[in-house]
């Protein structure tokens, strides 16, 4: 039988009879995207494929960024098809088609967005063995880019067979970078804080150290008293203006001082927020005791190295106000003071979710229309921080403009700053070009993305693109890529809860690129529920004060071969540079190859003129907190696979 259809191929082939096969008709599961899963015969939005109101019969859609890794064993003759930029999708978003035969670029679209024609390709493909299929991003992040890939057909006298375009996760020991804290105190807190006059000043002097630990402050403002036993600064300042204070903590070890700033103004949250939010892993299942133990392991082991927040996400809302228009919460959480007053007694602040629409994204209530009376009620409770998420306010927008999506949030910053207490004020927005107008309508973060998942193509598709946003970035204006997808997660998706899917090394990455781009860290694990390994991850003080560098310098991208290296200015002269192995468009064009890819450490070069920097410099490798030496002209060093090295570069003085 095999013989027989040996001969009848070897006579299709001289005959050259050949098929069409559409991509269409393949095995979808291997077309890895960054958003969604691809659909057959329709877009992205389930609706018709449709480019510049023509509609297509056939094709994918999908969104960036997308491989699709097809064998044609070298006995395909042609690929042909139009690509283009979906109709359905509310904005007009950057993307790039690309194909590529045996690792070879072949043809690009060049730049497509929303309202162009469709873009006719016909290539040859004589002895190419493997094509992929690629839908880049193209300078705007990628988010709305809905892409499809229309009517494409393959002529082949062979077979077209679909591939994974990453190799298999190869299981990786969890491994521990984070010194243990020495007995001495050291100081970890901010080193500059914002608060406006007459509102309640609450700051925790955060420092590591064996107890007991006494706090004293030198220099404190009338008005400012701190507590010795937990280094709880509170009271409030009337006059605007800048403060020096000298903080410090002592322990029979020895002891550490540090100069805070005190910006009393308009200004809050002049480092970025760092704290724990319940949506990851509880969902709408949060309640009064999840979100108490949470506070009881932040407050034992998170709070010496800075952490702060405990925001309870969407799902605490009563189905109606009181009789004063007033939000309550439902059952599952009873009394709001009392479990502020909760978190408060443990030196963290307070956070909540709400939406400027009439229901939240979970469908509870939310403030439209009652912006006033919520922030009063907020205030009343002691909430410190709003996430402001806009879901089903897209029903009074059907056709979107920046300018009609920030006046909801314009009007909440109103009433926040009527309410006499800071809250931190998160836009939640995930749209792009957020960061053009959330800073306006009195954001002090604004969601960049949609929700982040723990997959490392997920994860890297939202950082490694921040870089569009970046210039937004100062003291008390963040971009917000989501949060930390390390630890325990998945009740808040509908899934089990389940350990981060990101390997340790694609963790150690997520961790330092979020520190290099100032972004806010907010960890979205069962807290109650660490390893060894995510609390190391997550209190290592020299990666975090990455993050909370006052000058809140933007980070910068540079390419290079084997990854990304992304750097940022810190207030002392020095950088902070994390080399990190990350290819977007990564292809496994030799499935064999897939083990020892991920057990490779990659090679990478930093020319220090590219920060600026011309003589000698210091470097010293942060998760480690070891110096590795005085170097002049680069910077090369070995990085795992997905992983990361950070470090810091100090231009020696001459
Ligand atoms: C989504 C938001 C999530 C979470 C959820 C709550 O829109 O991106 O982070 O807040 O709503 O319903």
């Amino acid at each position: 039988m095999k013989y027989y259809l040996f001969l009848l191929g070897l006579l299709l082939s001289f005959t050259g009879y050949t098929k069409t096969v559409y991509i269409d008709e393949l095995d979808t599961q291997f077309l890895l995207q960054d958003w969604g899963v691809p659909v057959v015969n329709k877009s992205i939005m389930q609706t018709p494929l449709q480019v510049a109101g023509k509609e297509y019969r056939r094709g994918i859609g999908t969104h960036s960024i997308s491989r699709f890794l097809l064998n044609v064993e070298g006995k395909s003759q042609s690929i042909s098809g139009w690509v283009g930029a979906d109709d359905r999708n509310d904005f007009t978003c950057n993307m790039e088609f690309k194909i590529l035969a045996d690792k070879r670029e072949i043809w690009s679209s060049g730049v497509m967005h929303k309202g162009m024609s469709a873009k006719k390709f016909h290539l040859s493909l004589k002895g190419v063995q493997k094509i992929a299929l690629i839908v880049a991003e193209a300078g705007d992040g990628i988010m709305y880019d809905h892409a499809d890939w229309l009517e494409v057909k393959i002529e082949t006298s062979g077979n077209v067979t679909p591939e994974p375009v990453v190799p298999e996760n190869i299981a990786k020991e969890k491994y521990v970078l984070t010194p243990q804290p020495g007995l001495m105190p050291k100081i970890n807190s901010p080193k500059v804080f914002g608060v406006r006059p007459g509102n309640p000043f609450i700051y925790t002097v955060a420092a590591t150290g064996e107890r007991p630990v006494k706090f004293t402050a030198y220099q404190l403002p009338d008005g400012l008293t701190i507590n010795e036993e937990t280094g709880l600064i509170t009271g409030s300042l009337k006059e605007k203006g800048s403060y020096y204070i000298v903080t410090r903590a002592d322990n029979q070890h020895g002891g550490d001082s540090r100069i805070v700033r005190i910006e009393v103004g308009d200004k809050i949250s002049l480092t970025p927020p760092m704290g724990w939010n319940s949506w990851n892993c509880w969902g709408l299942s949060v309640d009064e005791k999840k979100v108490k133990d949470a506070a009881d392991v932040m407050n034992t082991f998170l709070i010496n190295h800075g952490w702060t927040y405990i925001n309870i996400d969407d799902g605490w809302e009563a189905e109606k106000r009181d009789e004063n228009g007033e939000l309550q919460g439902n059952a599952k959480f009873p009394d709001f003071k009392r479990l502020s007053d909760y978190i408060h007694s443990k030196g963290l602040k307070f956070g909540i979710y709400s939406s400027p629409g009439p229901t939240t994204c979970g469908g509870y209530l939310a403030s439209y229309q009652y912006e006033k009376i919520d922030a009063k009620t907020w205030a009343k409770w002691g909430v410190d921080y709003l996430k402001h998420d806009y879901c089903s306010y897209s029903q009074f927008t059907p056709s979107p403009t920046e300018d009609l999506i920030k006046a909801p949030y314009t009007l909440m910053r109103e009433a926040l700053d009527e309410a006499d207490r800071d809250m931190v004020y998160c836009v939640g927005y995930g749209a792009p070009n957020v960061w053009n107008w959330a800073k306006e309508a009195g954001g002090n973060l604004w969601r960049t993305t949609r929700d982040i998942t723990d997959e490392w193509n997920v994860v890297s598709a939202i950082g490694f693109f921040q870089d569009v946003c970046a210039e937004a970035t100062a003291p008390g204006c963040y971009n917000d890529p989501d949060m930390l997808v390390v630890g325990k997660l998945g009740l808040g998706w509908g899934e089990k809860v389940h350990d981060s899917y990101l390997t340790p090394d694609e963790q150690y990455s997520h961790v330092s690129l979020w520190c290099i781009l100032s972004a806010p860290l907010l960890i979205g694990c069962d807290m109650s529920n660490m390893d060894d390994f995510t609390l190391n991850l997550l209190t290592n003080d020299e990666v975090l004060a990455v993050n909370q560098d006052p000058a809140v310098m933007p980070a910068h991208k540079i390419i290079t071969e084997n990854g990304q290296i992304w750097w940022k200015m810190l207030e002392d002269g020095s950088y902070a540079a994390g080399f990190f192995n990350a290819d977007p468009y990564f292809i496994l064009w030799d499935q064999s190859s897939g083990k020892e890819i991920q057990q490779k450490n990659y090679q990478m070069m930093l020319d220090v003129k590219k920060l600026g920097i011309t003589g000698k410099f210091e470097v010293r490798d942060l998760w480690r907190q070891s110096d590795l030496g005085e170097f002049e002209g680069s910077f090369s060093t070995e990085v795992p696979y997905h992983g990361v090295r950070f470090v810091k570069i100090t231009p020696k003085k001459i």
